[in-house]
C-alpha cells in the first residue's frame, strides 16, 4: 500500500478528535494528501448507520447487533474509501478503527476477542493501520469533558450514556491493546497540554513519512 494509515482512539473525551483534526490541518499544510475520516462513519451510508448506532433511544440494541452495525460500517469505509485513498497514496487519518471494536464490544460487552477477530478481519479484509495513537486520561475526567462540550440541542448519545464502570472496561481495553502491540500503538497522556501532544504525535509522524514518502513526489 503507497499510502499510510493512522488511526486515533480513547475513551469519551480523550481529545483524539481534536489531535486527528491538527495532524490533518499539518500535514496539509507540508502538501501532504491527506483524507480525514472516522468510525462509524465516511461515506454515507457508514454515515447512516452511525445514526443508527448512536441513537439513544435504540436502548434495546444488542451487542450482537451493536457490533454487525460497527462491521457493516467499517466493510462500506474501508472498501469505498480508506482502501482506494491508499492504493493513490494519500494519507488517511481515521478518528476511530477496529481498536474501538476491541475495547468497546470486547472489553466492555465481552465479546470474544476471537470472535471479533474474525468478523473484523471480514470487514477490513485484512487491513491494519501503520500507526495508532490512543489517547489515555481517567474516565471521571473524560466524561465530564463531554457533559461540558455536549450539543444542548442533542444531548450525550447511547455510547456515551453507559455507566462509568463500562468506560472504565474500555479503557482497560485500549491500555491492553497497547501492551500487546507495542509498535504499531502508542499510548500519549491525554491530560497533556494539546500542542504537546501535537509535537509528540508529529515527532512519530515525520519519521514514518520520510520511510514512506522519500524520493517520492506523493506530495
Ligand atoms: P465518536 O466517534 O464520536 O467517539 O463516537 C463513536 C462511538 O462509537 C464511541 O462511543 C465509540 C463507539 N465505537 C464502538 O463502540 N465500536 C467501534 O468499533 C467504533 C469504531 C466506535
Amino acid at each position: 500500500m503507497k499510502g499510510l494509515f493512522i488511526t486515533f482512539e480513547g475513551i469519551e473525551g480523550c481529545g483524539k478528535t481534536t489531535q486527528a483534526k491538527l495532524l490533518a490541518e499539518e500535514l496539509r499544510i507540508q502538501d501532504y494528501k491527506v483524507l480525514f475520516t472516522r468510525e462509524p462513519g465516511g461515506p454515507r451510508i457508514s454515515e447512516k448507520i452511525r445514526d443508527l448506532l448512536l441513537n439513544k433511544e435504540f436502548t434495546e440494541m444488542h451487542r450482537l447487533t451493536e457490533i454487525f452495525l460497527y462491521m457493516a460500517s467499517r466493510s462500506q469505509h474501508t472498501i469505498e474509501w480508506i482502501l482506494p485513498a491508499l492504493k493513490k497514496g494519500i494519507i488517511v487519518i481515521c478518528d476511530r478503527y477496529y481498536d474501538s471494536t476491541y475495547a468497546y464490544q470486547g472489553a466492555a460487552r465481552e465479546i470474544s476477542y476471537k470472535d471479533i477477530d474474525f468478523i473484523n478481519k471480514i470487514a477490513t479484509g485484512g487491513l491494519k493501520p501503520d500507526i495508532t495513537f490512543v489517547l489515555d486520561l481517567p474516565v471521571e475526567i473524560g466524561l465530564s469533558r463531554v457533559q461540558k462540550d455536549v450539543d444542548p440541542s442533542k444531548g450525550i448519545d447511547r455510547l456515551e450514556s453507559e455507566n462509568i464502570n463500562f468506560h472504565q472496561k474500555v479503557r482497560e481495553g485500549f491500555l491492553e491493546l497497547a501492551k500487546s502491540e507495542k509498535e504499531r500503538i502508542i499510548v500519549l497522556d491525554g491530560q497533556d497540554k494539546v500542542e504537546t501532544i501535537h509535537y509528540k504525535i508529529m515527532s512519530h509522524i515525520s519519521q514514518m513519512l520520510k520511510n514512506r514518502f522519500k524520493n517520492k513526489k506523493m506530495r
